[in-house]
């Protein structure tokens, strides 16, 4: 366990939009900065991280929280895991308790550790036993891979034991029924025999985004050894194959600065890549790219450049599958290799030089490359060119940027050798038939409804929200009378019932004073309040908050002076609980009162009157008209 005054330091580390930084790219806008969310699919971008307040926020799916939260939520992290990730990253030692973690409460943190485990266990195997050096590093170097990148990529090597590991591991203490659920070892039950899952292969750890080993491919060393060639971890709760794409870790950081991923297939081209200064680059493993793993890619670049392995048949099947590249709004570009050549022989055989000018001169959009593909040996058929037409033009309707799709149309228009009118009409009848499929008559699109006419609940709701809200973001500011806002806030607020019943529980945490400012609900282990206050100084920009959209004149901003602005939405809050208090009263004189009770109902209603002019007499010093204000 990490001791409590380790984890307090380590959280004053965090940068929020460092910490985010690392996984999304961030651009600035205004005090915030903002990213297509990570958390769902979207186009324009509503994902916000405020450097100030340490939070982020979706505006669009509505998640959020703080750099912890983010490395939970996104990257699977446990707490443990996240608090030392943020230690790594900035350099800070970890203390920890000598306690031991109780591997029965939690599965996750189980399997990373084994697989840490196993990753330096197969790194030992490679350089100091005979056999991983005689036969796996001298493998590796006939394959050129430098000693660097043997490291870099933390490639090990499994003995020709079939209980290397089981051993190992049973000798560190874990017990045979753990082992087997790491998928490590492997237990036939018929024969009852236990085994190591990798043996005699060049073992290659797969990372995750934030660098742990989740998986790991083992290569045999030689095309006369029997199996496949690669096998590979199975799935488990760190480790889906569907997410998670191989060089992802060592590539993230070039992906921004480059701005483009390379796509290549296998795990060795990856490290022949980095080996020629190229980093920005992931496989996929051999299988067409899933739309999560897409949404990996898209959170660092927008930009994607396939390399193709030189054999034809490969190339046509994958074309289709690209659409679902482009649909999630990437630019696609591809590069054919010369037949019978991958990234890595390639680069090998030829040298890196003419490997990036092979690059340079044969990088071809994706949709001219498709529609120069589809249409060479089919001229003078015109069901097959019909098809073709019909399949770019499939593609064309992936991209969803309206300004693209007209330029590629023109371009096709070219190289089809086809009127573009004629194009354009294909493409509304594809167009119309997906949605048609996708929508039934009952199932159209309303618009949404815009009712202004806003209940007086809604309007305290509000002010209650914006009261709050300024008293969590300015809690400790001094104001001309010398009392923070904080003190003026309270005291102002005495009297007043809230009714948001968060807002009441926050009143009350800085009332007994358990809340010195907006960190103490930050940091509080009750999720829906920290929420809750997120949402409430969360602000598209640090001036509106998101409700103004809709009804600006209810309620006052911040603007320079926080006395006036508290002041004011005091008063209005005030105002229009009376209001309430007095509507409800009128429900009651409708009612048949006994006489006395009538009495009553009549000077509670003269005493809130008065009041209510007393009110609206102090906004009126301040503003005429209290819808203007
Ligand atoms: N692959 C796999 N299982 C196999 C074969 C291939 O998972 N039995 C995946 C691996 O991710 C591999 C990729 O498909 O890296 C591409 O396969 P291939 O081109 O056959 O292998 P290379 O990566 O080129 O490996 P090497 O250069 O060592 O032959
Ligand atoms: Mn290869």
């Amino acid at each position: 366990m990490i001791k409590n005054n380790t984890i307090e330091i380590v959280k004053n580390h965090i940068r929020i939009e460092e910490i985010i930084g690392d996984f999304v790219s961030l651009k600035k806008k205004g005090n915030n900065l903002w990213a297509n969310c990570p958390f769902h699919n979207e186009r324009t971008p509503s994902f916000s991280v405020s450097p100030n307040k340490g939070i982020y926020k979706c505006f669009g799916c509505d998640a959020k929280g703080d750099a912890i939260n983010f490395l939970m939520e996104l990257e699977g992290m446990t707490f443990v895991d996240a608090i030392k990730y943020i230690a790594k990253r900035y350099g800070v030692e970890i203390e920890e308790d000598n306690e031991k973690v109780d591997f029965n409460k939690n599965e996750k943190e189980f399997l990373y550790i084994i697989y840490d485990l196993a990753k330096e266990y197969f790194k030992n195997n490679l350089y100091n036993t005979d056999e991983g050096k005689q036969i796996c590093l001298k493998y590796l170097e006939n394959r050129n891979i430098d000693k660097k990148f043997i490291d870099k990529f933390d490639i090990g090597f499994s003995l020709n034991d079939w209980e290397g590991f089981y051993n190992f591991a049973k000798h560190k203490g874990y017990s045979k029924d753990k082992l087997i659920n790491t998928g490590l070892i492997i237990h036939k039950e018929e024969r009852n025999r236990i085994y190591d899952r990798f043996r005699s292969r060049v073992i290659f750890p797969i990372h995750n985004v934030y660098g742990k080993v989740i998986a790991f491919a083992g290569r045999k060393l030689s095309e006369h050894i029997e199996g496949p060639k690669y096998i590979n971890s199975p799935e488990s709760l760190i480790f889906h194959k569907s997410n998670i794409l191989y060089g992802i870790y060592h590539a993230k950081k070039s992906l921004k600065e480059e701005n483009n991923c390379f796509l290549v297939e296998g795990y060795t081209d990856v490290i022949s890549l980095h080996s020629i200064n190229i980093s920005n680059v992931v496989a996929s493993g051999g299988t067409s790219l899933t739309e999560n793993q897409i949404k990996l890619i898209s959170r660092f670049t927008k930009n994607v450049t396939i390399i193709f392995d030189g054999d034809d048949a490969g190339i046509l099947a994958s074309l289709r599958s690209i659409d679902i590249i482009l649909n999630q709004g990437l630019n696609v570009k591809i590069v054919v290799l010369p037949k019978g050549e991958d990234p890595d022989s390639f680069i090998r055989s030829k040298g890196s030089k003419d490997f990036k000018t092979y690059l340079q001169d044969n990088t071809k959009d994706f949709i001219t490359y498709k529609a120069n593909i589809l249409t060479q040996n089919i001229k003078n058929d015109p069901v097959k060119r019909a098809e073709a037409i019909s399949d770019i033009m499939k593609s064309i309707l992936a991209i969803p940027d309206r300004i693209k799709r007209t330029i590629f149309i023109k371009e096709c228009s070219k190289i089809l050798e086809i009127n573009e009118d004629v194009l354009v009409n294909e493409y509304n009848q594809i167009n119309d038939n997906i949605v048609s499929s996708n929508f039934n008559e009952n199932n159209k699109l309303r618009l949404p409804n815009k009712n202004l006419n806003l209940k007086i609940e809604d309007i305290i709701k509000i002010l209650e929200k914006e009261i709050v809200s300024m008293l969590l973001k300015y809690s400790n500011q001094k104001l001309s009378s010398d009392l923070t806002l904080k003190e003026y806030i309270l005291n102002e607020i005495e009297e007043i019932q809230f009714f948001d019943h968060n807002c009441k529980i926050i009143i009350e945490e800085f009332r007994n004073q358990n809340a010195a400012d907006i960190n103490y609900f930050l940091n509080i282990e009750n999720i829906e309040l920290k929420n809750y206050v997120i949402d409430l100084i969360a602000t598209k920009n640090e001036m509106s908050n998101n409700w103004e959209d809709r009804l600006g004149h209810h309620i006052t901003k911040e603007e320079n002076n926080l006395e006036n602005s508290a002041y004011k939405n005091i008063l209005k809050l005030k105002l229009y609980t009376i209001r309430k208090l007095i509507i409800e009263n009128q429900e009651f004189l409708k009612t048949e009162l006994k006489s006395d009770e009538l009495q009553e109902r009549l000077n509670i209603h003269s005493y809130l009157k008065s009041k209510e002019k007393d009110i609206s007499q102090k906004l009126g010093i301040v503003a005429l008209d209290i819808h203007k204000i």
